[in-house]
């Protein structure tokens, strides 16, 4: 094998944000751009010599190519071993399930998520690390700074390798394993859910489900673990093809983009469980007939019910949410005397609180659920949790939820986004809302009062790292909370989220409208942010 040292010079624009490099293709495809980031990677990493790596993607356009240039590259900077999913495909949860069982050193996940694909559409990879989870900050500062100035990448030159045939290639001296991506997952599944209980529920009809592949990762682990194992009716797993493109949709599972399976649901012949997942698979929406869970719920119910299901047996160590996510989860937590860490928003600040089990479940309000088994969020793992725990209860999904809120009362929530704003708006908005902080608690407005307003500062407790600036926060003496913040996986300009809670006990008042309920947070948002006013936007892009 020879081995090339090529000359590159820097790009300015590889630094990560909240999971991984995401940009355009096109922006990909300049010469060089992926190599630096790869080398920068490696680099970072030091020593790769004789390490086995996993590397699989959601199956976009331009995963293919990727890979191949990641495999010559890997050769080149000596990796003993690489584990390749079968055709370029490992869905993110499933990624992170191959490092931890194979006790790889890493892995590259290529993928940008929920954002779309195609030519002129979104790419991104990120690096994991041997927990299975998200490098933490300090590496992809590292791989970043390192980016800055690199003059040099190695890479192996040799003739693309085959990534469809199972089994066993050399790539000089490198072994390069191609797996099945699906295998080492659904075993996982299996181990974690009573698999007799929701198959025989399946099978008898007493469950009936519908599950949105939206033509992404999910489609073969949903076929192989819903429908072959589990005995779903064929056809329960829709959309089920991935496509590079994802049939020109949204691969993001909310009822926008899901819209197929949101109008079954809300139809005659809705069946008892809908659920989607994203374009890598570690999202979830879940929704019962006639029925939607907000995902902040959906994480306080699965806290308040998973010792139900056979994996969580023992009970909960703690739980996590991301500062955002509604304080549904809280209030679970409090009953039941265990510990709820608040952490900013990104899967990757969950995974010291995992290795260190201070939590056995956490979650984030993007339709991100997840537990000890993994370290992403995991879509189809959150699928099989409702499935498992409808069977177990035998009640609907709806009335699961509303008995929830009986015992805890209701956090109504909605999160409104104003995608595109010009970056230098968005920054002024945040300044803006910054700057009042001083000034906002004690103050009242209508029925809130302000109780505490500040700039979201996260101390990890286990590595004592500090992460600064993650939102701003205004709380209320009602319990009622905004929070904004400006997102990190866009590619284009900037998205300016805004999140609202407001805290119901009364059940009388639970059937209410959440868009009514939060009416007047809403409009105070506005008079604090002068989002609509600075933005030039009437309305929000998107609201969940
Ligand atoms: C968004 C979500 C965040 C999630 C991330 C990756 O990040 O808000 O919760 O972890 O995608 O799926 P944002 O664009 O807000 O930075
Ligand atoms: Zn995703």
């Amino acid at each position: 094998m020879k081995t090339e040292f090529r000359t590159t010079s820097p790009f300015p624009d590889q630094k990560p944000g909240t999971s991984g490099l995401r940009k355009k293709v096109k922006v990909f495809r300049q010469p060089n751009y992926l190599e630096n980031f790869v080398q920068s990677v490696f680099d970072a990493l030091g020593d790769a010599a004789g390490k086995t790596l996993v590397l699989g993607g959601d199956g976009r356009y331009f995963n293919r190519e990727a890979l191949q240039i990641i495999v010559k590259i890997a050769a080149a900077n000596g990796v003993g071993r690489l584990l390749i999913g079968q055709g370029g495909l490992l869905s993110t949860p499933a990624a992170s399930c191959v490092i931890r069982k194979h006790k790889a050193h890493g892995g590259f996940i290529l993928s940008a998520s929920h954002n779309p694909g195609g030519p002129d559409e979104d790419f991104g990879i990120k690096y994991n690390v041997t927990n299975g989870g998200p490098a933490p900050e300090a590496f992809t500062n590292a791989v970043y700074a390192r980016s800055r100035e690199i003059t040099e990448y190695r890479i192996a030159n040799v003739p693309d390798i085959d990534l469809d045939r199972l089994g066993e290639i050399k790539v000089g001296e490198m072994a390069v394993s191609i797996i099945d991506p699906v295998s080492d997952y659904a075993a996982l599944m299996e181990h974690l859910f009573d698999f007799k209980l929701i198959s025989s529920s399946l099978k008898s009809g007493s469950i009936t489900l519908c599950f949105d592949s939206m033509h992404a990762i999910t489609g073969p682990y949903a076929r192989r673990i819903l429908e072959d194992e589990l005995g779903a009716a064929a056809g329960s797993v829709i959309n089920a093809e991935p496509l590079e493109d994802f049939g020109g949709g949204h691969p993001d599972p909310n009822l926008v983009h899901a819209h197929e399976l949101a109008e079954l649901m809300y139809s005659a012949k809705s069946p008892s469980l809908g659920a989607a997942s994203d374009g890598d698979g570690d999202r979830n929406m879940i929704m019962g007939d006639h029925f939607f869970v907000t995902p902040s719920d959906s994480l306080a119910v699965l806290a308040a019910n998973i010792h139900l299901l056979p994996g969580y047996h023992d009970g909960l160590r703690g739980v996590a949410r991301s500062m955002p996510t509604s304080q549904a989860v809280d209030r679970v937590a409090r009953a039941m005397g265990i510990e709820c860490y608040e952490t900013p928003t990104g899967w990757k600040f969950f995974g010291n609180l995992l290795d260190d089990r201070k939590i056995t479940l956490c979650g984030e309000e993007s339709f991100g659920t997840g537990s000890d088994h993994v370290r992403e969020k995991d879509g189809l793992w959150a699928v099989l949790c409702w499935l498992n725990l409808i069977a177990v209860r035998k009640q609907s999904v709806a009335d699961i939820v509303r008995e929830h809120w009986r015992r805890f009362g209701r956090d109504f929530y909605s999160r409104h986004d104003y995608e595109g704003v010009e970056t230098s708006v968005a920054e002024g908005i945040m300044a803006h809302l910054r700057e009042q902080l001083p000034g906002l608690p004690g103050k009242q407005f209508g029925e809130y009062t302000v109780s505490y307003a500040d700039d979201f500062r996260y101390e990890d407790p286990v590595d004592g790292s500090i992460s600064e600036k993650q939102g701003v926060r205004i709380g209320f003496e009602n319990g009622s909370r905004m929070v904004f913040r400006l997102s990190g996986t866009g590619t284009e300009g900037a998205t300016l989220r805004i999140y609202l809670e407001r805290y119901e006990r009364d059940p009388a008042l639970h059937g209410q409208d959440t868009q009514e309920t939060l009416s007047e947070l809403i409009a105070l948002a506005e008079t604090l942010s002068e989002a609509k006013r600075r933005s030039g936007m009437a309305k929000p892009t998107v609201i969940t």
